[in-house]
C-alpha cells in the first residue's frame, strides 16, 4: 500500500521508520518530512494544513492511507474533508474526525466531556471576555497555583500555571484581550493537580481500543525541571511506577468512559488517542487529551512496539482492532532530545549538524532537521531525538547521552537528567 504521512517532527520520522519496517507499505511519502525521513521514503513540499494540495497529490499518486502526525490538520477537519470529498472517501486518513479532535482543539469542550462522564480531571471554570468580572471572582475563591489555559490550540503555550492569585488575574485579564489570540478568547481556569506525569497512548476506532506502551515525557528546558515548558526535552518508557493497580484505573476511570463518551458523541474517531495523565496519591487525572501520538514520546514509545505499525492501522480502519495483539518490547527505552541554542525562546536555523554518522547503538530521530546542498542542517528549536533500549532507563538515557556528545552543532544544548525523578 502507498501512504502518505503528514508532519515534520521528530515523531513523524518515528512513525516513518515504523511504517518502513511494515511489508505492507510499499511506497512512503511525507509531506512535509525533514531529512530524516528523506532517507526512509519521498519527501513532498505540501503544508499538512493545505487539504485540497494533499487530496490532489493523494489522487494523483493513488495513496491509500493517509496517517496524520500533528493535531493541526485534524483540529481543522483533514478526516471530514476526505470522507466529504467523493474522489477521496475510499482513502484510509488515519486520525479522528473534527469533532473527535475537539478533545484536544478546545480545552472547554474536554472539561465538559470529562464532567459528563465523571473522569476524573481538575475542578474547572470556563470564562470568556464578557465574563470577565464573574472570572476574576471565580479566581479569588482559588488557592494558589491557579491554573489558566487558552480553550484553542496554541503551539503548546497556552497554559499558565500562576504561582499567586493576584498574576492570575494579570494573566487572566491578558489572556481574555488576545494573548494567545482568538486561541484565549475562551480561558479554563483550573485546580491545580500536585502529582507526577505520564502519557498513555491508544489506537482506537471509537469502539475497540488497544493501548501502547506508557511513557514520561520532561517538557521543562532546565535540569530537574525547572525553566520554561518546551515541546519535550526527552522522554522514557515504560513508566515503572504506573504498576497493575494504576494501570486498572487508568483502563476503567479513563480510557474505557472516554471511549464510551466517544460513541456517545456520534463523531469518527479512528486514529491516535493520546491521555496526558497525572498521579496525585494513588489515582489518575486526565490534564489533557490529545488527538494524535505525543512528541517525543513517540521516540521511545514506536521503538518499544513489536507490532506492525501499518498491520495495526489497517485493523484500526477494517474495524479488526479486536483481534490483535499488543506485544512490547521488554526492554526499556529513552529519548535525549537534542535542541537549538535559545530554545524554547528564539533560537536560529540553518547550523550545520555533523557527527550524526558517529552515533552507535541509538536510534536518530530527525526533529527539526533540513537538507541543504547535501547538507543536514538545523531547522527547529527540537532538532534530534537520541533514542537508546537499555535493561533499565538509566541504562538507556546514559547511552543517548554518551552519542549526545557525538554530534556537532553550534548552540547545541540538551537535558542530562532524563528520568531524574524515577
Ligand atoms: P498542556 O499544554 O495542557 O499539556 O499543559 C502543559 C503542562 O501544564 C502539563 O503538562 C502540566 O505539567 C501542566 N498542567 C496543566 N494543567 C495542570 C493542572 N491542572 N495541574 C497541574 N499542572 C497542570
Ligand atoms: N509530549 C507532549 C505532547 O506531545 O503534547
Amino acid at each position: 500500500m502507498k501512504i502518505l504521512l503528514l508532519g515534520s517532527g521528530g515523531r513523524e520520522h518515528a512513525f516513518a521508520w515504523k511504517i518502513r519496517q511494515s511489508p505492507f507499505c510499499e511506497q512512503l511519502f511525507i509531506a512535509p518530512g525533514n531529512a530524516g525521513t528523506a532517507s526512509l521514503g519521498v519527501n513532498v513540499p505540501i503544508n499538512p494544513n493545505d487539504f485540497e494540495a494533499i487530496g490532489k497529490f493523494v489522487q494523483d499518486k493513488v495513496v491509500d492511507m493517509v496517517v496524520v502526525g500533528p493535531e493541526e490538520p485534524l483540529v481543522n477537519g483533514i478526516y471530514d474533508y476526505f470522507k466529504n470529498t467523493p474522489a477521496l472517501e475510499q482513502v484510509r486518513v488515519i486520525g479522528p474526525s473534527k469533532t473527535g479532535a475537539q478533545l484536544e482543539g478546545s480545552k472547554a469542550f474536554a472539561k465538559r466531556f470529562m464532567m459528563e462522564r465523571d473522569i476524573p480531571t481538575a475542578a474547572y471554570a470556563e470564562f470568556t471576555s464578557e465574563q470577565l468580572e464573574e472570572g476574576l471572582d471565580y479566581i479569588e475563591q482559588q488557592s494558589p497555583p491557579v491554573v489558566l489555559k487558552a480553550d484553542g490550540l496554541a503551539a503548546g503555550k497556552g497554559v499558565l500555571i500562576c504561582q499567586s492569585v493576584e498574576e492570575a488575574k494579570t494573566e487572566f485579564r491578558a489572556m481574555l484581550a488576545g494573548k494567545f489570540g482568538q486561541a484565549s478568547s475562551r480561558v479554563v481556569v483550573e485546580e491545580f493537580l500536585d502529582g507526577i506525569e505520564f502519557s498513555v497512548f491508544v489506537i482506537t476506532d471509537g469502539n475497540k481500543y488497544k493501548r501502547l506502551p506508557i511513557a514520561k515525557d520532561y517538557k521543562r528546558v532546565g535540569e530537574g525541571d525547572t525553566g520554561l515548558n518546551t515541546g519535550g526535552m526527552g522522554a522514557i518508557s515504560p513508566v515503572l511506577f504506573v504498576d497493575d493497580q494504576l494501570k486498572a484505573k487508568v483502563e476503567n476511570w479513563i480510557i474505557s468512559p472516554t471511549i464510551t463518551g466517544l460513541q456517545e458523541l456520534g463523531a469518527p474517531y479512528k486514529g491516535f488517542l493520546f491521555f496526558g495523565l497525572i498521579k496525585v496519591g494513588n489515582a489518575p487525572y486526565v490534564i489533557e487529551y490529545n488527538c494524535r501520538m505525543g512528541d517525543p514520546e513517540t521516540e521511545v514509545v514506536f521503538p518499544r512496539l513489536e507490532n506492525d505499525i501499518v498491520e495495526l492501522m489497517m485493523a484500526l480502519d477494517d474495524g479488526k482492532l479486536g483481534e490483535i495483539e499488543i506485544k512490547n518490547d521488554p526492554r526499556a527505552a529513552a529519548t535525549v532530545i537534542l535542541v537549538s541554542g535559545g530554545y524554547p525562546g528564539p533560537y536560529e536555523n540553518g547550523k550545520i549538524i555533523s557527527g550524526l554518522d558517529e552515533v552507535e547503538g541509538s536510534i536518530v530521530f530527525h526533529a527539526g532537521t533540513k537538507l541543504e546542498d547535501g547538507q543536514v542542517t538545523t531547522n527547529g528549536g527540537r532538532v534530534i531525538a537520541l533514542t537508546s533500549y537499555g535493561e533499565d532507563f538509566q541504562k538507556a538515557v546514559a547511552l543517548s547521552l554518551k552519542n549526545a556528545e557525538k554530534v556537532q552543532y553550534e548552540g547545541k544544548y540538551y537535558r542530562q537528567d532524563i528520568g531524574f525523578d524515577l
